[in-house]
C-alpha cells in the first residue's frame, strides 16, 4: 500500500522486458506458514473463503512475508462446484472429498449454472478489498474440466485416474456433456473474477497428465481451446496461464492454445520445453523436493533453471508444482531474495 505498483510478473507474462525476473509460488499461502495454521485453528477452509477480510488476509501473507512479485486469490478448485451442488468437504491432509460422486448423466444434469453474484459474492469481495490492498497484481484461478472432472468421478484423489479415464471411453456423451458444464463453470468464474479486479488469471489442469497426447486431443484440447478463447475475448488484456503436472508429453498440445503462459513441472527443462517449439511465455520450474536440500544446492539448481528460463524475454520463475505443507518458510523467502538478486545483475 502506498508503494509503487509492481508489474514485474505482468510484463512477464507479456513477454516484455522486466528488469529482474518476477516470482510467486503455487500454493504460496498455506499450512507451511504458522499464521495460516493458526487462522485454521478458527475457520474451516470455506469458512475462510466466504470472509473476505480473513480470505484476504490469507492471501497478502506470502506476500508480506516472502516479498513475491504476485498474489494468488487464496481459494480451492472446488470454491465453484459447491454452489453447483457438489457436496464437497476439504478433508485436512487429504484434499477434497465429495460426498455425491457423479456416475450418470443425471448427476451431470443435476449441477446448476454457476451464477457468481449470487453464489460466490465472497470471492468477487476478496478479489476487491485485494485490489485496494496489494501493491502486486493478483491472479485469480479455477480448476480445469479434466482435473475437476477427476475429483466428481473418483469422489475425491485419486492416483490411477482409472474411474474418471473409464467414464470417459465408455460414456462419451455423458463425458463431454460433464466437460461442457465444467467448461461453462471455469469461464463464468473466471469471467467474474477478471471483471472484479483479477489481473491475471491461472487455470489449474493438475492432473491432466495422466491422459496421452493422442486422448489429450481427442477429449480435452478443444474444451480448452473454447475456454481460452472465451477469455481472451473478455479482457485481451489480462494473460492466462495454464498449469499441470506430468504433462511434459502434452506440451505440443498446450503450444496450440489461446493461452498466454505455460506453467511446467520439473520433469522436463525449459531448455527441452523451447527445443519442442514452445513459444509462448513460461513459468516454472524447479522442483518443490529442492526445498528440502541445502540451500547451496538449492541456488544452484534455481541459478539452472533461471539461465534457461530468462535466456529469452516472458518468463516467470516458480516452483514446478505447490509449496507443500511442511515446507520452509524462510528457504522460500532465501529463494526468493535469490532470484531477486542474481535475475537483476543480469
Ligand atoms: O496459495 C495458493 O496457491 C492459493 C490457494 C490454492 C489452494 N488450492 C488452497 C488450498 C490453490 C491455487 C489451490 C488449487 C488446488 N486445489 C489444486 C491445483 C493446484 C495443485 O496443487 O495441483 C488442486 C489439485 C486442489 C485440490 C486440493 N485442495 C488439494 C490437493 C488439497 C491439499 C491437500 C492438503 O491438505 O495438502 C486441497 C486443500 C487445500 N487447498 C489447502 C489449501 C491451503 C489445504 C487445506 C487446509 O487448510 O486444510
Amino acid at each position: 500500500m502506498g508503494k509503487k505498483f509492481n508489474d514485474t510478473f505482468l510484463k512477464a507474462c507479456r513477454k516484455e522486458e522486466v528488469p529482474y525476473v518476477p516470482v510467486w509460488y503455487m500454493r504460496q499461502a498455506g499450512r507451511y506458514q504458522p499464521e495460516y495454521r493458526a487462522i485454521r485453528e478458527r475457520y474451516s477452509f470455506f469458512e475462510i473463503n466466504e470472509n473476505p477480510e480473513v480470505c484476504a488476509e490469507v492471501t497478502r501473507l506470502p506476500v508480506e512475508q516472502l516479498g513475491v512479485d504476485a498474489a494468488i486469490l487464496f481459494a480451492d478448485i472446488m470454491t465453484p462446484l459447491k454452489p453447483i451442488g457438489v457436496d464437497v468437504e476439504i478433508v485436512e491432509g487429504i484434499g477434497p472429498v465429495i460426498a455425491n460422486p457423479v456416475s450418470t448423466i443425471h448427476d451431470i444434469q443435476k449441477l446448476k449454472d454457476l451464477a457468481p453474484e449470487k453464489d460466490v459474492p465472497y470471492i468477487l469481495d476478496t478479489i476487491k478489498l485485494l485490489r485496494e490492498q496489494l501493491d502486486v497484481p493478483l491472479i485469480g484461478f479455477s480448476g480445469a474440466p479434466f482435473t475437476l472432472a477427476s475429483y466428481l468421478i473418483e469422489g475425491g484423489p485419486s492416483k490411477g485416474y482409472y474411474k474418471t479415464k473409464g467414464f470417459m471411453y465408455s460414456k462419451p456423451e455423458e463425458w463431454q456433456a460433464l466437460m461442457d458444464r465444467l467448461a461453462e463453470v471455469t469461464v463464468t468464474y473466471l469471467q467474474a473474477q477478471i471483471r472484479s479486479g483479477a489481473q491475471a488469471v491461472q487455470v489449474f489442469d493438475s492432473w491432466v497428465g495422466a491422459l496421452s497426447a493422442e486422448d489429450y486431443r481427442r477429449y480435452i484440447a478443444p474444451t480448452m481451446a473454447r475456454i481460452f478463447k472465451a477469455l481472451k475475448e473478455t479482457e485481451t488484456t489480462v494473460p492466462s496461464i495454464y498449469f499441470g503436472s506430468g504433462s511434459s508429453h502434452l506440451l505440443e498440445e498446450w503450444n496450440k492454445l489461446p493461452v498466454d503462459v505455460l506453467s511446467i513441472d520439473w520433469r522436463i527443462s525449459i531448455e527441452q520445453v523451447r527445443a519442442l517449439g514452445v513459444d509462448k511465455a513460461l513459468q516454472g520450474n524447479l522442483d518443490p523436493s529442492l526445498l528440502l536440500a541445502p540451500f547451496e544446492l538449492l541456488k544452484e539448481r534455481a541459478k539452472e533453471v533461471i539461465d534457461q528460463g530468462a535466456s529469452r524475454p516472458g518468463y516467470i520463475f516458480n516452483l514446478g508444482h505447490g509449496v507443500f505443507p511442511f515446507a520452509n518458510g524462510e528457504t522460500l523467502k532465501k529463494l526468493t531474495d535469490y532470484v531477486h538478486d542474481y535475475t537483476s545483475k543480469m
